[in-house]
């Protein structure tokens, strides 16, 4: 899937030409320009920044943001508040909003200079901010003869001559992993009618084409049925549009692997289906393929930044739709586990083809398996769209994937895994599993308890351990999500940064 625009050109070196619109980021109580921070500009602009900055006019405060036209060259100051309280999250976000607030007037070459007191990781976050927020989604927007705005951004980044190598190595990589947040939003915000799931086994197929140490893998609908794929089989049988699922495998050793797997849901649209949603937003609900998006924007994250080490990702593709051949509530459904569900709501239908690509990831000898799912309304109750749901069979790795959701800003929530919630899910009178709560209450995490009974065990001893298995619900965090400054609105691509940098560390 081509990028919906060209994306921007990034240079970074020491403070030399001024190229286009000069931005400034500047810490509270700066009251002149930095050294070597006005170099090329003219006398005019000089004279006007030196004036601004000695006023009241502009006190870098964060959120603050100037733009000075007047002299030779334009000019933005930005605010970031006082500099001992900067944090990554603070630049990120700034730098985001710089760039969501450029008009045509400041065109696009920008160059960017940091002043001497500028911490390393500070500055990268700030481009990468840039990076993040340098997206939109228009492909289906029928583009004017006179509109010729769609050329990408330049961007001359300029810092001290010692953070210089480091500083554009990070940019790189910001920039690559990009690409792969940039795809996970492709992907969730395409239409349904569009996106549906051979439609996104196809472009996975074609994105592996050319790259050697990628695989792609589809078990299409007859591989459903012959493989007893009950989970996948059920929720996509109503539609005309079959359910699939795509394994992509990257770096795969000659040997047996220990790969950490990471399995995304991928409804393209969910009607709900029998248990029909109402109508009101319904439209939202092409972005309950999201946790799919993720797994796919991570492979091209990963492989952009020329990861080396082997990671598998399982896609759960269907479209739950009402029809003759739709499932119904009251069906028992078999699954690729051997275990049975007894359907009670056919809206739960995120969790039934979950139930297969986590026994699936069994057959991997994974390390640990990370699901990520828009699973539950009752999650967003819970978090709204500030945090993803965590729950985790394992402490350390639910506490290495907050600690990194942390650190980038893609917060993940840790979430009780108890086990009264799974005497609740476990509790059907005619089948293994239900997929309904018993109430209403608590319902991220009885669909996580449900989850944890599909999660395969280490060997076939009796009293064998699950593998390491943490679970996200990002039903409040893939979109809509008004306060994140890296998206402008619809799919956020959440988590491929996280997941990048956890995999990038094992
Ligand atoms: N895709 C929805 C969950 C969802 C809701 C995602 C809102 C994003 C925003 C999921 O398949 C669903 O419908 N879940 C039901 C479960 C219920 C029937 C137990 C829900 O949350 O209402
Ligand atoms: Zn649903
Ligand atoms: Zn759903």
């Amino acid at each position: 899937m081509a990028p919906s625009s060209d994306t921007m050109k990034i240079q970074v070196g020491e403070i030399s030409a001024l190229n286009g619109t000069l931005i400034l980021p500047c810490f509270e109580g700066c009251e002149k320009p930095p050294s070597k921070t006005m170099n090329e500009a003219d006398r005019v602009t000089r004279s006007l920044i030196k004036k601004i900055l000695a006023s009241d006019d502009f006190s870098g405060k964060s959120e603050e943001n100037m733009s000075v036209f007047g002299g030779g060259n334009k000019v933005i100051l930005v605010g970031l508040g006082k500099k001992d309280n900067i944090t990554t999250k603070i630049a990120r976000d700034t730098g985001a909003k710089t760039l969501a607030k450029l008009s045509k007037n400041h065109g696009k070459d920008l160059t960017i200079r940091f002043s001497s007191e500028w911490k390393l990781n500070m500055m990268a976050a700030f481009v990468e901010g840039m990076i993040l927020r340098d997206y939109k989604y228009d492909k289906y927007i029928s583009k004017k003869d006179d509109d010729n705005d769609d050329s990408p951004f330049n961007l001359h980044i300029q810092c001290s001559p010692r953070h210089v190598d480091n500083l554009k190595n990070m940019c790189e990589e910001s920039y690559n992993i990009a690409t792969g947040v940039h795809l996970a939003r492709d992907l969730g915000n395409s239409p349904p009618n569009d996106l549906y799931p051979m439609a996104y086994a196809n472009i996975a197929k074609d994105w592996a084409k050319g790259k050697k140490n990628v695989s792609v893998t589809v078990i299409d609908w007859e591989g459903i049925l012959e493989n007893k794929m009950g989970g996948l089989e059920n929720v996509g049988k109503g539609s005309s549009r079959k359910p699939c699922m795509v394994i992509f495998e990257m770096n795969k050793p000659s040997g047996k692997g220990n790969p950490p797997v990471i399995v995304g849901k991928g409804i393209t649209f969910d009607t709900g289906g029998i248990s029909l949603k109402p109508g009101a937003s319904m439209d939202e609900m092409k972005y309950d393929m999201h946790g799919s998006a993720t797994v796919f924007g991570l492979m091209q994250a990963l492989h952009a930044c020329g990861h080396s080490k082997h990671i598998v990702g399982i896609s759960c593709m269907a479209e739950n739709m009402p029809g003759s051949n739709a499932y119904r509530p009251g069906d028992v459904i078999p699954t690729y586990s051997g275990k049975t569900i007894e359907i009670l709501n056919t809206d739960a239908e995120g969790r039934n083809v979950l139930a297969d690509g986590l026994w699936k990831s069994g057959e991997f000898n994974p390390k640990f398996i990370v699901d990520l799912a828009t699973l539950t309304g009752a999650c967003v109750v819970a978090l709204g769209h500030e945090a993803s749901g965590l729950w985790s069979n394992n402490d350390e790795l639910r506490e290495k994937i907050r600690a990194m959701g942390a650190e980038v800003d893609e917060l993940a929530w840790p979430m009780p895994l108890l086990p009264a919630f799974e005497k609740e899910m476990t509790g059907s009178k005619i089948a293994d599993v239900r997929n309904l709560g018993t109430t209403r209450w608590g319902g991220s995490n009885t669909a996580a308890a449900f989850l944890k009974q599909f999660v395969p065990n280490m060997s076939d001893d009796k009293d064998a351990e699950q593998y390491p298995w943490a679970h996200l619900d990002i039903a409040g965090t893939a979109w809509g999500a008004s306060t994140n400054a890296t998206v402008a609105h619809g799919a956020t691509g959440i988590h491929v940064r996280t997941l990048y940098h956890l995999l990038k560390n094992e």
